[in-house]
């Protein structure tokens, strides 16, 4: 059976595309969930693009132990020096330059004719190798390329010290078939491809990114680029979960298997989600919160009698978690942190307090604790113990014909602050005294509310887009039994945010 690696750049592609941003802690907190969820390699940014940029990289390849670490470089000596100094404390780090082939991206974007392609990919290549071994070569709109020329660019980076050649759809414009045809074609084509890895990139333009990278599974691919839920430029990139799962559970067909652990895969997905405030939507495949439910009679006639009638997989070979009534009132610390091992979370002790007092004061609200409450518990974990403004307590008053007044403590720092401001509902009252109160001026972007679980004392989870001086969106989020609540914890884990990145 062939071993396809999976290359994840839900940090780089994936974090580049609108509303996916993260900060440093969530980049570390998402990679090291990546390492539990056992890809290959991590593609951890694109150093030269920020020093921020460069920081996460570097701060990730000091948390990563057992990935592959790769940064993204443009064929420049000045990338390829930025990504080696970001990535050189990894256990095992990778340089990945990469320079598009296509006619059109070389005439129009690049001004280069195909032999200063060659030469710069030769030298750069070099170059790369000149400090690590482990050389990934992308050639960018792969699949728009003249064929015999993208054979030459990649035999010319093999010889040049490339161990792993990409073949991106950029554009998302190839059928199965096409890159099928392509990936047989470069095998036969390229110098020294036996001793390389062949990678593919695909993106979701036509909503066929998956179909595609599996096919070059079949053409002898080894490797996959893909992102957690799918996300990534425009339409997204290939989904790691809907890769893997295809592969798993149809080896019969493709006769491949990934080193992922698809128990993380749900938590990985859910995290991703809750820390960029991107909703999964419910029928996306695998993670989906429809993707193993049962509606109609005659499917849930079916399971019944037989899971595997209308059951392609099992929902626990993913990790999501069975919701039977767990832990109540009086369950202790000791039950909390069994029941999260056996749901696959592992807290430091510092991190098992916080989410226990929490279970605690959720259990007073709330009579029967799910697993999937539990996890949001541990979700928002991030948004407890960090920031340097907490919600104190707030009075609403809220009605028809009555004005909407909101009154907000928070603590900041050392000292307590306090403001009153009216409103044309309750929420936009409450922001109004937060805003007030720190003398910020921040903007509402987006907003949502969802309920974690079923029943009239669910817990409703608050998304919050927030927007400070410096115009970038941040992400907040917020849990309580009581949606205002809820929202103003979003809100002000949303202005933590834009403190907590300078502005
Ligand atoms: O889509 C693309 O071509 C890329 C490359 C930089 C690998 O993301
Ligand atoms: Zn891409």
């Amino acid at each position: 059976m062939k071993r396809i690696k999976i290359f994840d750049t839900t940090l780089r592609d994936g974090e580049q595309s609108p509303g996916c941003s993260m900060n440093l802690t969530e980049k570390i907190e998402m990679a090291r969930q990546l390492e539990k969820l056992g890809v290959d390699v991590i593609e951890a940014g694109f150093a030269i693009a920020s020093p921020m940029d460069h920081k996460s990289v570097q701060a990730i390849a000091a948390a990563v132990t057992n990935c592959t670490l790769a940064s993204l470089a443009r064929c420049a000596k000045g990338d390829i020096d930025a990504a080696w100094d970001a990535v050189k404390e990894a256990n095992h780090p990778r340089i990945h330059v990469f320079l598009a082939t296509s006619d059109i991206h070389m005439e129009y974007k690049l001004k280069m004719t195909r032999e200063q392609v060659i030469d710069r990919i030769r030298e750069m290549v070099a170059y790369a190798k000149s400090y690590c071994d482990d050389i990934e070569f992308s050639a960018e709109d792969a699949s728009r390329s003249d064929w015999a020329f993208l054979a030459h660019c990649y035999s010319t980076a093999v010889a040049a010290g490339a161990t792993t050649l990409n073949v991106p759809d950029t554009v998302g414009y190839s059928t199965p078939q096409e890159m099928y045809n392509l990936i047989t074609y470069l095998r036969e084509n390229i110098e020294g491809v036996e001793h390389v890895d062949i990678s593919v990139h695909c993106h979701n333009d036509l909503g066929m990114a998956v179909a595609n990278s599996l096919e070059c599974v079949r053409a002898g691919a080894t490797q996959v680029e893909c992102t957690v839920n799918g996300i990534g430029e425009r339409a997204g990139n290939a989904s790691l979960e809907e890769i893997v799962m295809a592969l798993r559970t149809r080896k019969d067909f493709y006769d491949a298997e990934t080193g992922v652990n698809t128990k993380q895969i749900y938590r990985s997905s859910k995290l991703l989600s809750n820390i960029t405030g991107v909703p999964i939507p419910p029928s996306k495949a695998i993670v989906g919160a429809n993707a193993f439910a049962h509606e109609s009679g005659i499917h849930q006639h079916g399971v019944i009698a037989n899971a595997r009638t209308y059951e392609i997989m099992n929902s626990t070979d993913v990790g999501i978690p069975q919701n039977t009534m767990v832990l109540g009132k009086h369950s202790g610390k000791h039950a909390l942190r069994e029941k999260l091992e056996s749901m696959g979370y592992e807290l430091s002790d510092e991190e098992l307090e916080s989410v226990f007092t929490r279970f605690k004061d959720l259990a007073d609200k709330k009579k029967n604790i799910t697993s999937s409450d539990i996890e949001a518990l541990v979700l928002h974990r991030q948004a407890a113990v960090q920031g340097s403004c907490q919600l104190v307590s707030h009075v609403v008053n809220t009605g028809h014909g009555v004005p909407n007044i909101s009154c907000i403590k928070l603590q900041r720092g050392d000292e307590q602050v306090e403001d009153v401001a009216i409103g044309t509902g309750p929420l936009d009252a409450s922001f109004k005294a937060i805003n007030r109160m720190l003398q910020m001026d921040v903007k509402l972007e987006s907003f949502s509310l969802n309920a974690v679980t079923d029943g009239e004392d669910a817990i409703g989870e608050a998304v919050v887009k927030v927007s400070g001086p410096d115009g970038r969106s941040y992400t907040g989020s917020g849990l309580s039994t009581d949606i205002i609540e809820s929202s103003i914890r979003a809100y002000v884990n949303g202005i933590n945010k834009i403190m907590e990145s300078g502005n």
